[in-house]
């Protein structure tokens, strides 16, 4: 049942205040300015002992785990990185007993993620599951781990999903930046943050209109290129894959340092560029590139806290706290590649050649 939406995709997506809402209940503890994480099996010892965080997972979860991964860094200081589980499972990694393993997967079910746990439990290594499907096999094989709480998500390209595993990563690194350095200052202001999550959320959607407009106005492009800095680079990467999988736009992401380095050759009126702005530490860098890219007339689309002079537009988002912005800023692009796919007509909820579960290598 779409509940008067024309596609799983859009329902989904408009779900996403009251999943991350899921997410967030009965977990936030105020008194010590943390969360409870029912199912980590983790106690305060043994994530002091963690020296290292290593994510895995495949497409959109890959993504979120490369947000996890910086989040993890920030707040708690533990060196931690993502990458493809298929990639890792074929290199012979070198399997690290400090190191925490965390498997990522909306399903529980990809066989690269799960044949990676497996591997990793036959060398001993701990492994945390942060999954949606309850009682998957991913989750079923690890050794604990938190369930994101997204809901039923039927369209094959992952939205609100996504959102809930960032959420998800945000709680595990506050939990584990509480029991090393992150002060109950900052311990209170990031669960402030994790609290206005779901109305900002609201927000964004309300300005559907204007996002549905810039679709139709982009939809004319051959390709795209996504930009962002550190925390907007994971986020850029999930937007080009979300608007090659439901529009076959092809889109490429780049961390905005990066152009001068190559991909600045391809930049030309045919070539728009999204680009991820927030107003944090990096915003002069960021606006340095926009510069760049308009001195060789291309067109920007930009996401930011505020409206970017460079920019031919900006789609405007509500700020949180710097660490938690990754979280927000790649919602009005879900909207904007579900509105090019409609104006062109594709299959959003079922694009050609892709399944939602990938349970083959
Ligand atoms: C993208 C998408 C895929 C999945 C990937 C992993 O929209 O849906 O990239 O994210 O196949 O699937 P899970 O999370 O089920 O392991």
């Amino acid at each position: 049942d779409m509940g008067g939406h024309d596609t799983y995709m859009h329902k989904e997506i408009h779900e996403q205040a009251d999943a991350v809402d899921r997410a967030l209940r009965g977990r936030i503890d105020d008194r010590f300015s943390t969360v409870h994480l029912g199912g980590l099996n983790l106690d305060a010892r043994e994530a002091r002992a963690v020296r290292r965080v290593k994510i895995l997972g495949c497409g959109t979860s890959y993504h979120a785990g490369q947000i996890g991964a910086q989040m993890i860094e920030e707040l708690a200081r533990i060196p931690a990185d993502a990458e493809p589980a298929s990639e890792f499972r074929y290199r012979n990694p070198v399997v690290d007993p400090d190191t925490l393993y965390i498997a990522v997967s909306q399903s529980g079910e990809t066989y690269d993620v799960l044949a990676a746990v497996q591997e990793l439990k036959r060398k001993g290594a701990r492994v945390l599951g942060l999954v949606n499907v309850v009682g998957s096999a991913i989750a079923r094989e690890t050794d604990g781990g938190i369930y994101v709480h997204a809901g039923p998500e039927v369209c094959v390209v992952s939205t609100k999903c996504f959102t809930n595993m960032v959420v998800s990563f945000g709680l595990l690194a506050l939990h584990l930046g509480r029991t090393r350095d992150l002060s109950v200052a900052d311990g209170k202001r990031i669960l402030a943050g994790l609290r206005k999550l779901p109305a900002q959320i609201e927000e964004i959607l309300a300005n559907e209109a204007q996002i549905e407009e810039l679709a139709k106005e982009y939809a004319d492009a051959k390709s795209m290129m996504f930009i962002g800095r550190v925390r907007g680079y994971p986020v850029a990467r999930e937007a080009s894959l979300k608007l090659k999988e439901v529009s076959y736009i092809h889109a490429e992401a780049y961390p905005a340092s990066e152009l001068k380095h190559g991909p600045l050759a391809l930049i030309e009126p045919a070539m728009p560029t999204v680009a991820i702005v927030p107003d944090d530490e990096l915003l002069e860098k960021n606006r340095a590139a926009l510069e760049e890219i308009k001195a060789r007339s291309g067109r920007i689309l930009a996401v930011a806290h505020s409206v970017q002079e460079k920019a031919d537009h900006t789609i405007v988002v509500p700020k949180n706290e710097h660490e938690l912005d990754a979280i927000l800023m790649g919602i009005p692009l879900q909207l904007f590649a579900y509105y090019t796919a409609k104006a062109m007509g594709r299959d959003i909820d079922k694009p050609r050649n892709l399944a939602k579960s990938v349970t083959v290598e």
